[in-house]
């Protein structure tokens, strides 16, 4: 069992079978760079603690330094034999400053308070670059909004034509959830910056080594409370998850539309060629790929949580083996997120709107039946008297085949006597939408508002 951490109460090595079914090497290997770290803040502590000589130190901190590099480099990789990235790592130290020094360093700590901790430390430098592709794509919606300021375009409910609003105020409406979730991000990190090291197996460490010093070194804000608790749970990653996923679904939402826009049928977009794709066999074809993906990859990503949260589910304090599980779905999470947000990027910052028939569209389906009634409420009928009269506005229209704003005078006043030609002020999309000006509506000075409210919340994150 050479290279191994353990061994002393074995008489033979591991079977093949069991050596492949706990190697995880292809893929904690991502944080070799975190242990390494670590594993020159603990030297420190081990050397304050009076458990390391001041030339061991110098010898072990030279050593580590020259394996980062190695590692860096892609000079030093794990072996076949090596278990996982710790054990790998310590046979590439002792190769380096020979078994006396490199043998002192695991004193006081395990493997369980280390995974712990790099696990956190990879996963926060992880999520700040997932929060940054969101800030960008929230760049490109907000600058498509800038744009675009007085584009109408057909609002919807049920997927059904509802009511008029600003291309703008929609677009706006994606970059509300995408902040939330990097304020979810951000939040998450209040949780994720403590430390786990020092907290050895399971029972912490008897050394008189120090665990903040440690987490002070490592950029952490201070170190576990409970060594039980910092090497069993995993309740950091999942809500990692939890948040990578929701980036998915509050793609998948404007992915969905972009899919939708950029048919015939629609015709409101037209996708720049960058950022679609041909079909081998129909040459006319040019394919929403980036939002399908988008779509797709949404579902792996709850995926990812749902298989998360299954595998901590019921397991006893402290650590169990089933954590090993815990680190793929996350780094995959991450993995499809930076595959996905800067050609969601691309895609949103070249769509070309084709605003004359968005706007052609903004009234078809009698969309403005809603601002008939409001007009006749301003007049003192009762709201349900006004909207029985402008459904009956829409019964007359749409049996002339023609929209609410070609009905006739005697039209209206056929409908109720309070249809006065007056009403013909609102009935445009301009009106309908300019009405519209309490906080949060569609009317052009309030979304002018909003995308200014967009821009500073997103340069604060
Ligand atoms: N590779 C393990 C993990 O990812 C850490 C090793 C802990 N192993 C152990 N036998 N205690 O969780």
């Amino acid at each position: 069992n050479e290279g191994a951490l353990w061994g002393g109460r074995f008489e033979s090595g591991p079977a093949a079978a069991m050596a492949a079914l706990s190697k995880s090497t292809h893929f904690d290997w991502v944080l070799a760079p975190y242990d390494v770290r670590a594993s020159q803040a603990h030297a420190r502590v081990l050397h304050k603690a009076g458990l390391l000589a001041d030339d061991d130190l110098a010898a072990m901190l030279d050593g580590l330094g020259r394996l980062a590099a190695d590692v860096a480099s892609g000079e030093f990789v794990p072996s076949e034999s090596d278990e996982d990235v710790h054990g790998a790592l310590e046979r590439g130290l002792i190769d380096r400053v020979g078994p006396e020094v490199g043998g002192r360093l695991r004193a006081g700590r395990s493997r369980n308070d280390q995974v712990a901790t790099l696990f956190r430390m990879w996963l926060r430098d992880a999520v700040r670059r997932v929060a940054a592709g969101v800030l960008d794509v929230v760049d490109a919606l907000a600058t498509q909004a800038a744009a675009h300021p007085s584009a109408v375009m057909p609002g919807k409910t049920h997927l059904q034509a509802a009511q008029p609003v600003l291309l703008a105020h929609h677009l706006l409406a994606h970059t509300h959830p995408l902040l939330r979730d990097v304020q979810r991000l951000r939040d998450f990190d209040v949780r994720a910056a403590v430390s786990p090291y020092g907290s050895g197996a399971l029972a912490g460490s008897s050394l008189g080594l120090d665990p903040e010093a440690i987490a002070a070194e490592l950029a952490f804000d201070s170190s576990a409370e409970n060594s039980i608790d910092a090497t069993s749970s995993r309740d950091f990653a999942a809500e990692a998850a939890f948040v990578l996923a929701m980036i998915g679904v509050d793609l998948s939402r404007m992915a969905e539309e972009v899919i939708l826009w950029s048919t015939p049928e629609f015709g409101y977009i037209t996708l720049a060629d960058a950022w679609s794709t041909g079909s081998s066999i129909m040459p006319q074809k040019k394919n929403p790929d980036v939002s399908e993906l988008t779509r797709g990859k949404s579902g792996r990503l709850i995926g990812n949580l749902t298989g998360l949260l299954a595998t901590l589910k019921a397991q006893p304090l402290a650590y169990n083996r089933d954590l090993q599980e815990d680190k793929e779905p996350v780094f995959d999470s991450v993995a499809q997120l930076e595959l996905l947000l800067p050609a969601i990027t691309g895609l949103v910052s070249t769509l070309e709107f084709h605003t004359d028939r968005m706007a052609e569209l903004a009234p078809a389906g009698f969309t403005l039946a809603t601002d008939i009634a409001e007009w006749l409420v301003r007049q003192g009928v009762p709201f349900r008297v006004a909207h029985e009269a402008a459904g009956a506005c829409v019964r007359v229209a749409e049996a002339r085949a023609v929209g609410l704003e070609d009905l006739t005078d005697d039209e209206l006043a056929g409908v109720d006597p309070a249809l006065t030609p007056d009403v013909r002020e609102v009935l445009t999309v301009e009106g309908s939408i300019a009405s519209r000006n309490a906080r949060g509506g569609t009317a052009g000075i309030r979304v002018a508002e909003q995308l200014g409210g967009v821009r500073q919340l997103s340069e604060s994150l």
